[in-house]
């Protein structure tokens, strides 16, 4: 497999990662995950865009332009001939001696990005997930899809140990999202998810969603809903890039709706189907 090392596609073994490199100290640094079906790539533009927020939110400067990546990721997919799959991205601060704070000069980000191939999930599509709520105790800058996911992965070991699929954040009562995914219930044929604040990533799936609920004229409410809300919403599911549209069907034990995939979730699976390169 080749892989993007800042400009340069290199084999794995030519890869040198510093113990300086402050995404390796701190997590200083920021990430994208960009899927890839039938060898095109899938909202490439968006991501590119969130990523440059990301970086300009901490401070980081990515030294190329955003056509450059993005003809560089295309480069990518097609040396490794992707045809399902997706690319993972990362952007360093780069590499300075440890100290917290980081210099304003002199230091170059490092890029690193290398594909995978995946088949799409379609019977979970289909037969949905379990999932359980975790208190949401992240930092207070979720908006920045940070190299820095301790707070998530902790929460997704816990849905995990115990046989469920995703973690369901909550800050108090109010639900925000997933520990890897923005969450969505449906309600009397309303959709129902969090706003897209600091409290929770702007998922690009999530974008395509509320889009095709314009087009197929689901209401849309971004409202925090509360636990006992989740609990007692007809349809709930969680959407990303690699997850797509995945439907929750049981939450700590209770069925949620019937306990199956539901209609509307169904409909805006067809119709994100339709979106698809
Ligand atoms: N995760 N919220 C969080 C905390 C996420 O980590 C993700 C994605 C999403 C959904 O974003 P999108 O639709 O743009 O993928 C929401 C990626 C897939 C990951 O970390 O692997």
């Amino acid at each position: 497999m080749i892989l993007l090392w800042n400009d340069t596609f290199i084999s794995e073994d030519e890869l040198r990662i510093s113990k300086d490199d402050r995404g390796y100290h701190f997590g200083d640094g920021v990430y994208e995950v960009i899927k890839v079906y039938g060898a095109s790539m899938f909202t490439a533009e968006e991501h590119i865009d969130r990523l440059y927020e990301s970086a300009d939110k901490i401070k980081l400067i990515i030294p190329y332009t955003k056509d450059v990546l993005q003809k560089m990721l295309y480069d990518l997919v097609e040396t490794n001939n992707v045809i399902d799959g997706h690319i993972y991205l990362q952007i360093t601060r780069g590499v300075v001696p440890r100290q917290h704070y980081f210099p304003s000069e002199g230091i170059e980000p490092m890029l690193l990005a290398y594909t995978k191939e995946a088949e799409r999930p379609l019977n979970q599509f289909e037969a949905g997930v379990k999932a359980k709520f975790v208190e949401d105790v992240r930092w207070l800058r979720c908006d920045i899809k940070s190299l820095n996911l301790l707070g998530n992965v902790l929460a997704k070991q816990e849905a995990h140990e115990e046989g469920c699929y995703e973690a369901i954040l909550h800050r108090g009562e109010k639900v925000t999202e997933g520990s890897s995914s923005n969450i969505f219930g449906i309600k009397g044929g309303v959709l129902y998810t969090h706003p897209a604040d600091n409290f929770i990533l702007n998922g690009i799936t999530r974008r395509v969603i509320l889009q095709c609920c314009k087009e197929i004229g689901i209401p849309v409410i971004e409202e925090a809903f509360t636990r006992e809300q989740t609990l007692a919403m007809d349809e709930l599911f969680l959407s990303s890039t690699t997850s797509e549209i995945t439907p929750i069907i049981e939450v700590e034990g209770n069925r949620i709706g019937s306990g199956a995939r539901g209609q509307w979730t169904e409909k805006l699976q067809e119709s994100f189907e339709k979106k698809l390169p």
